[in-house]
């Protein structure tokens, strides 16, 4: 072990916590070096479950949820912003660009056949976040802007008009059970990205994509723009007739980011009024207990799954960058956001090593365990932090120092809508099938599954 000044710091923090028998992270959410401490901890028990910087492992990869890795380094690098603490940058630079694959558009031929337009997405936000961060490109290999643009060049082309007007399906392949729905999460993700390439470039083929794809979303029952509920998805069968209307977190604060980054570029009255209404209907259904954010869907049965214990935290940082790039909404935000941190905090008290638990509004370690909560936990300090950071706290542009290289052709190679399904064989065939199933119950299947099972 290195002992940096930092680490050394670290060190102290924790001792200082778990000598009196680990205690809560007594998380003042009010005090920079407080959270930093509670975020210290947490991205550090995120990192214990994180092996692709071992030897004879893969950079980034986790085989059985390959999108995790993406949630996890997106928690490191909102870490790294908010403490300066670059303990995990390494592992973050190495493993955010091997598991772009050989064309940079995070589709690697080891997971292609059976990733979701959703799974890639998460990837390509996390590069988006890296190029906004100015968190340094590599010598060598793709940029982190070209990696996002890798992303929705690939998804451009999916943009699928053969139901419901448009959108995107949420799986890739006919093979997929998913193929046969059009979800939230990944047209919000598309508009998202769409949005923050836009502001970070100034090309108006962005800007273009942004709006057509929020146009669709509210055009269909995904988005409401009168009552601003967020359904999760919607079935290409009946043209999109109706939604499986699911409350989930992350549905909301995809789209919220996105708009939020709109009215940041565009100063458009309609983007202010889309993140004030899709915040509104956030702030009613999330927070049932005293300001803190909860799933409300799977908390209060404990049946959240590996992925939907990821949603707050995504959601705790689109909430945090709201407040920043739509400043009238900050007073709102902040409220919420360190409650909700100062009860994750208290959540950290599991198996004598400040392990996070689910359910933050219970304010105590509720027996869970496992990387995802860590990641939450990790991303609503860092969240609380931004308020605190200084210097450049906002997502740059190529206009105010953001210098990540930019390839507006990238990943179009891939560009083909089944550049896969065409060449593998029968038996490849049935074994990504039997992963996608796996995935279909790990993802948004299991939302599917709730709605209709009950
Ligand atoms: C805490 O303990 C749990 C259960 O033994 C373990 O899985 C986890 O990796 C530990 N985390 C840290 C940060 O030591
Ligand atoms: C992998 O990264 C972790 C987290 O930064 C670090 O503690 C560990 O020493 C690294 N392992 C190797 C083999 O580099
Ligand atoms: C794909 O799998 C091979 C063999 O295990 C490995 O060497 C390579 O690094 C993997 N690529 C990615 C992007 O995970
Ligand atoms: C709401 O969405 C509909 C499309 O369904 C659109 O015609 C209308 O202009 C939108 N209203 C606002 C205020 O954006
Ligand atoms: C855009 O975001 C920056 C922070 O990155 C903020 O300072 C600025 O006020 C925002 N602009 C608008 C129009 O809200």
């Amino acid at each position: 072990m290195r002992l940096s000044a930092q680490s050394l710091w670290t060190v102290l923090l924790h001792l200082s916590v778990l000598v009196p028998q680990a205690h809560a992270i007594d998380v003042d959410a009010t005090s920079p070096d407080s959270l930093k401490s509670a975020a210290s901890d947490a991205t550090y028990g995120a990192f214990m479950w994180y092996h692709g910087n071992e030897t004879g492992q893969i950079p980034g990869a986790f085989p059985s949820k390959w999108w995790e890795g993406s949630a996890l380094f997106a928690a490191a690098l909102n870490y790294w912003h908010t403490t300066g603490d670059t303990t995990y940058n390494d592992e973050v630079s190495v493993g955010l660009q091997w598991q772009g694959g050989s064309k940079g558009d995070y589709m690697p031929s080891n997971y292609s056949s059976y990733l979701g337009n959703d799974d890639q997405m998460f990837w390509g936000l996390a590069a988006m976040s890296a190029a906004e961060l100015k968190f340094p490109d590599r010598s060598s290999g793709y940029s982190w802007l070209s990696l996002a643009q890798g992303v929705f060049n690939t998804q451009k082309a999916r943009w699928d008009t053969s139901s419901c007007g448009g959108g995107l399906r949420w799986q890739i392949f006919v093979y997929q059970a998913g193929y046969t729905m059009k979800n939230a999460v990944s047209n919000g993700g598309f508009f998202q990205l769409a949005a923050r390439l836009a502001r970070y470039t100034g090309s108006a083929e962005y800007l273009t994509w942004a709006e057509k794809a929020w146009d669709w979303s509210v055009s269909s029952p995904l988005v409401n723009n009168q009552t601003w509920n967020v359904a999760d998805s919607t079935q290409c069968a009946d043209n999109c007739a109706n939604a499986g209307n699911v409350q989930w977190t992350y549905n909301y604060g995809i789209y919220l980011m996105g708009a939020a980054y709109m009215y940041n570029y565009t100063s458009d009255q309609k983007w202010l009024d889309a993140t004030n209404g899709l915040l509104g209907t956030m702030f009613k259904t999330f927070f049932p207990h005293d300001n803190i954010l909860e799933d409300i869907t799977c908390e209060p049965r404990e049946i959240c799954n590996n992925n939907e214990i990821l949603f707050k935290g995504l959601t705790s940082q689109w909430l945090s960058y709201t407040a920043i790039l739509v400043p009238q909404t900050a007073d709102q935000i902040w409220p919420k956001l360190q409650a909700s941190g100062t009860a994750a905090g208290a959540s950290c008290t599991g198996n004598g090593n400040n392990t996070c638990g689910v359910r933050w509004y219970q304010s105590k370690w509720d027996g869970w365990t496992g990387m995802e909560e860590e990641i939450s936990a990790s991303q609503v300090f860092s969240a609380n932090l931004l308020k605190y950071a200084t210097g450049t706290v906002g997502p740059v542009t190529a206009k105010t120092g953001g210098d990540s290289k930019s390839n507006p052709n990238a990943g179009e190679e891939g560009t083909s809508t089944s550049p896969h399904y065409s060449t593998i064989t029968g038996g490849d065939k049935a074994g990504a099938s039997i992963l996608t199933i796996g995935f279909v119950c790990g993802w948004v299947g299991i939302m599917v599954f709730m709605l209709l099972g009950g």
